[in-house]
């Protein structure tokens, strides 16, 4: 009898140990698993921050600017800087002193004083140390925005940081935290939602022109084969090679985010990701960095639920040989609009107002309108930014003069003192998804709840708008926080 009691007890003893092991929760480093969902680390709010929606500051006439990383990318924001009224070009800095000296020429051309120059890694601390600067515009490095960006906004100056501005959940809290606590100003500097075809889109989108938008999809699908050599001490591959996930996100995204009024009346709930085997990227590192291993997959899958009941598809390839292409597709009740690779737009006949637009005929729900009607709505719809801007934005350039828009919208927020066009929740949600998508993939495409950087205020604000001079956002946020 007590043998047979000592082997059911061993028995039992066995049953909850495997149950255990079996039954324990995942975790990971900064996350855990709830009702079958990982959910990462959301740090409350603390003491002495206040939330960022709808920020804006007194104007700024003249903004005093120094720009950080003059490699490929920077250079061409000085220069398209020049062009702007009411700026002052206070510093100029990179790692390599050579590479701040060479942007003085921008300002000589331009009739502008030279700039002050800094270099060294840590050269960017005097510069954000000057008081003479109001903004801190990043262009450097993946690895090395954030440290930058924090110790600007510490040092009472707004940033502007290339994308992605971060490329971890805690640093995308961290720029959040820091800006609410400083009260500066943190912006990514997504260009993509500018470009031409997108900008229209939106104001259509906001127009109800495609109804009800149920699904949107966005990549950024770029052979980077000619470049990896370009990056300054390898930065790039390097991190590819040490990341999986949606590495970079934005370009893809940001301008869906926007089609959809995230944290303005919608928000993400949860994402799932399937990536690749690495073939290219690793065959490509083991003759540069003589590695046998590569994170990033080839090719990346990521797909976004929403709140409401939308889908977000993202995909990202920098690999293989393809057509560059950030796909750009929102599929509406009433509409569909497509960037890559044919620009069109489908809609049902309703939808289109035969007072404002009489030329147009009856049109074919099955297929792309034609390239005329397709002009005239293009037309018709352009933004009002695009309409005020979009001339001069050609002229001067930057990926076909979107990167003007981008840094004109920018200046013009900060010379009215209106809240700018994308802020820090923006940066966080479009730049967590690399982050989200790693772990989802790691860990056999599990849903990953997407954090609400706004801590609970993401229906605040409805819908997207961009200020335009003598809008008051005070009486705005007033009425809706
Ligand atoms: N929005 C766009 O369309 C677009 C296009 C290209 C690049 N980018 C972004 O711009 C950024 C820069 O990319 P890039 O192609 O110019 O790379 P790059 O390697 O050519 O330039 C990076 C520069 O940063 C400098 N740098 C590194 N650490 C520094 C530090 N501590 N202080 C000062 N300078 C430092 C490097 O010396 C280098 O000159 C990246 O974030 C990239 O994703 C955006």
């Amino acid at each position: 009898m007590k043998k047979q009691l000592i082997l059911a007890l061993a028995f039992v003893a066995a049953l909850m140990t495997s149950c255990k092991s079996s039954d324990k929760p995942l975790a990971g480093q900064n996350w855990h698993v709830e009702n079958g969902v990982i959910v990462t680390n959301e740090p409350r709010r603390a003491a002495g921050q206040q939330s960022m929606l709808e920020f804006y500051t007194d104007p700024i006439p003249v903004v005093r600017v120094g720009f950080v990383g003059l490699g490929m990318r920077g250079p061409g924001a000085v220069n398209r800087f020049t062009h702007l009224e009411g700026v002052e070009i206070k510093a100029l800095c990179d790692k390599y002193p050579d590479r701040a000296h060479a942007c003085q020429r921008y300002l000589t051309n331009a009739g502008m004083p030279e700039a002050a120059e800094y270099s060294g890694e840590e050269g960017y601390k005097q510069l954000c140390e000057r008081d003479d600067i109001d903004l801190v515009y990043i262009a450097t490095n993946w690895q090395t925005h954030v440290e930058i960006a924090l110790y600007a906004m510490e040092h009472g100056k707004h940033v502007a940081i290339e994308v992605p501005s971060a490329t971890s959940i805690e640093d995308c809290w961290r720029l959040v935290d820091t800006s609410e606590r400083t009260r500066r100003h943190c912006m990514m500097l997504e260009n993509c939602v500018y470009d031409f075809f997108e900008l229209t889109c939106l104001n259509m989108a906001q127009q109800g022109l495609f109804g009800e938008i149920l699904h949107t999809e966005g990549a950024y699908i770029h052979n980077l084969t000619p470049y990896w050599d370009e990056y300054a001490d390898n930065w790039r591959l390097d991190f590819n090679q040490k990341h999986g996930g949606d590495v970079y996100p934005t370009h893809g995204f940001g301008p869906c985010c926007e089609a959809l009024n995230i944290h303005r009346g919608d928000k993400m709930e949860y994402l799932v990701s399937m990536a690749t085997k690495s073939v290219n990227g690793l065959k490509v590192a083991k003759a540069k960095m003589g590695v046998d291993e590569f994170a990033c997959g080839d090719h990346i899958v990521t797909l976004v639920m929403t709140k409401s009941g939308k889908s977000m598809e993202i995909q990202h390839n920098v690999f293989t040989p393809r057509p560059y292409n950030r796909l750009y597709q929102l599929t509406g009740t009433e509409g569909f609009a497509n960037k890559y690779p044919i620009t069109g737009f489908t809609f049902h006949n309703s939808q289109i107002d035969r007072d404002a637009l009489p030329d147009i005929p009856r049109l074919d729900e099955h297929s792309f309108v034609s390239d005329e009607v397709k002009n005239k709505l293009l037309q018709y719809y352009k933004h009002p930014i695009h309409q005020e801007i979009e001339e001069k934005a050609k002229q001067v350039g930057g990926h076909g003069g979107m990167d003007f828009v981008m840094d004109y919208r920018l200046i013009y927020c900060l010379q009215n003192g209106l809240p700018l066009d994308q802020d820090v929740y923006d940066l966080a949600e479009w730049c967590c998804i690399s982050e989200l998508s790693a772990i989802s993939h790691a860990n056999k495409s599990m849903p990953v709840r997407v954090p609400d950087f706004t801590r609970g205020d993401w229906n605040k604000v409805k819908g997207l708008h961009f200020y335009m001079k003598g809008e008051l956002p005070a009486a705005k946020i007033a009425k809706k926080l």
